[in-house]
């Protein structure tokens, strides 16, 4: 074994299955960094839900990049707090939180996280990319029709693989102490035209059809989505589509000295792995 690897410590990667945390649990271990994934299929298990398991994940890491299942979810924010308390506590006061930008109860949790007295970074991040293609939205593009209750409000939709470079930058340079970093792409697009761009790079048909909060509730449910995250998810198309995002940011410029990644070329990498092949129905 190479001795200076073994010589430093872990970083615990929170949602270290996720859209965002695999992403940085590649780039640290590319760099040679040792990872512990934090999550309830890592070993040792952590549960946001189960507070015995949090003292066990601690255990010897050096910092931790923390993200939430639901950073929206009522008490996720005392939640988040709580953890951050015990880090400090446990040794590990180096956190990288990541939160939602316009969100009320994700701000709640930044201010939770920062009285904890931990060395933070905050990257505010606005909807993902990604969610058209690693998420619950997958689906709605492989069936050629993306229904959600989002109206004409423009956003800056962000790349998950910019997300993950600024976060692994904090995780590993103290000059990113104290910085809160407003992440966003570098375009304004309705949901509409982020559709139409995903029509284009799969090369076929795939509609964006406006709906109502209630509609997607229902629709969501029925996809088996569960229901505190429904929830989460209606409150915020309310919340943060009423025009207060629609404006670009430049924490990817200011943490990284570069351009964040554009919503076409995401459209185009994203088909070219063929995750949005149209559904086959196969015949009975
Ligand atoms: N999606 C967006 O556009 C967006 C934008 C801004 C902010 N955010 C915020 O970013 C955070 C992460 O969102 P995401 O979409 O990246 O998440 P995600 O891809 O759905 O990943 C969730 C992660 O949390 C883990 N997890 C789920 N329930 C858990 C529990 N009870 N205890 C411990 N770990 C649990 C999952 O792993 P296991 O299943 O293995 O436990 C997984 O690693 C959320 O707080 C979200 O609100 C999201």
């Amino acid at each position: 074994m190479n001795r200076r690897t073994a010589a430093i410590e872990p970083t615990l990667v929170l949602g270290g299955t996720g859209k965002i945390g695999r992403r940085v649990v590649e780039r640290l271990t590319a760099r040679g960094l040792p990872v512990r994934i934090g999550s309830r299929s890592g070993e040792p298990r952590f549960d946001w839900e189960d507070r015995s398991t949090w003292n066990p994940v601690l255990e010897g890491v050096g910092s931790a990049y923390v993200a939430h299942y639901g950073d929206a979810i009522p008490g996720a924010a005392e939640t988040l707090g709580s953890f951050a308390e015990l880090a400090v506590e446990s040794g590990v006061p180096r956190l990288v939180l990541l939160s939602g930008r316009g969100e009320e109860e994700a701000e709640r949790a930044e201010r939770a996280v920062r009285d904890s007295g931990a060395e933070l970074t905050i990257l505010r991040s606005t909807w993902f990319a990604q969610n058209f293609s690693e998420d619950y939205w997958r689906e709605q593009v492989q069936g050629n029709e993306v229904a959600l209750p989002a109206a004409d409000t423009p956003e800056p939709f962000v790349d998950a693989d910019d997300i993950a470079d600024v976060a692994v930058a904090a995780l590993t340079d103290s000059r990113h102490v104290g910085e809160l970093y407003e992440l966003t792409g570098p375009r304004l697009l309705t949901f509409a035209e982020a559709v139409l761009e995903i029509s284009r790079a799969v090369g076929r048909e795939v509609r964006y059809l406006p709906i109502s909060g209630e509609d997607f509730a229902a629709v969501a449910a029925e996809q088996g989505v569960p229901s505190e995250v429904v929830e989460m998810l209606t409150v915020l198309f309310g919340e943060v589509l009423d025009g207060r995002n629609a404006r670009l940011a430049d924490g990817v410029q200011r943490a990284l000295g570069r351009q964040p990644r554009d919503f076409s070329d995401y459209a185009r990498g994203a088909a070219a792995t063929g995750i949005w092949n149209a559904r086959v129905t196969r015949a009975a």
